[in-house]
């Protein structure tokens, strides 16, 4: 069951503007974003070569999906997310384009596959949303995850990873970068709050936004494991292999093979 149209009435929305100002927002918490995305696509091209059929997993706007046709024109992608108004923006971006579709759906339901429009991914692709669920949830996820994806397909999860046995390195780590955003705030950058403020504000956007925070409140309270409980999971779940593919001080890209 495909839901490929907005319930609002959506003329004369800068989509493409609201997406980008998404993009601007989490590159104030994550300036090396890019870095992550540009990798996962290199292990996409290298592992199911360059028309896969992927899920954005989590797709909020639709980054990851914008970055992969961008890259790989033959790609296609189904986004699934569970927030109105980022799913919104993600089908008022890519509206008309064929290659694209949407699915709203719980990924902490037990059949949120079910609302696939396919059984079986080339690539399962996710950016800086699984730390929005606890561990338990996130490893029934996996294993849900292990199901769609293809043998030989991929899975990959950019995320806050934390080992919690560094923990001087680890709030070194953060209080330089929480001293870098700040630097950037002072130069304008929205955060989190403001940028659900502005959509708040906007007349398409205001009804989705009221609702996805009747779903979610200010933010969901998970977990961040270290990548080698995600590894050690996605083993667990059937993926023969696991490991990061990159990382940065505070943050892995972590990749799955069937
Ligand atoms: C910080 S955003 C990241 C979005 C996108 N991957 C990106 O990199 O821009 C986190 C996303 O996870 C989604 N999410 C969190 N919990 C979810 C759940 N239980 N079911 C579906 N989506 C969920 C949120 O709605 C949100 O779009």
């Amino acid at each position: 069951m495909t839901d490929t149209s907005a319930d609002i009435t959506t003329a004369g929305t800068d989509w493409r503007a609201w997406q980008e100002s998404w993009d601007r927002q989490q590159e104030w918490y994550m300036p090396d974003r890019e870095d992550r995305f540009s990798v996962m696509l290199d292990m996409v091209e290298a592992l199911v070569g360059t028309a896969p059929r992927v899920l954005d997993l989590a797709c909020g706007t639709g980054t990851i999906t914008a970055r992969l046709l961008a890259r790989l024109p033959e790609a296609t992608s189904t986004g699934v997310d569970l927030d109105p108004a980022l799913l919104a923006i993600a089908r008022g971006t890519f509206e008309g384009d064929e290659r694209v579709s949407f699915v709203t759906a719980d990924l902490k339901d037990p059949d949120w596959t079910a609302r696939l429009p396919h059984g079986s991914y080339d690539a399962v692709l996710t950016a800086t949303a699984l730390h929005w669920l606890h561990s338990e949830p996130l490893a029934a996820l996996y294993g849900s995850v292990a199901g769609l994806v293809r043998d030989g397909g991929v899975f990959m999860n950019a995320d806050h990873m934390i080992d919690d046995t560094t923990p001087r390195i680890n709030a070194a780590e953060r209080a330089q970068r929480h001293a870098r955003m700040d630097q950037a705030k002072q130069a304008d950058a929205l955060d989190w709050a403001e940028w659900w403020q502005l959509a708040a504000q906007d007349p398409v956007l205001a009804g989705p936004t009221a609702r996805r925070f009747e779903i979610y409140g200010e933010h969901a309270d998970g977990d961040m494991p270290p990548a080698a409980w995600h590894a050690r999971v996605l083993r667990e779940k059937g993926f023969a292999e696991a490991r990061p593919v990159w990382c940065s001080p505070s943050d892995t890209l972590l990749l799955a093979l069937k």
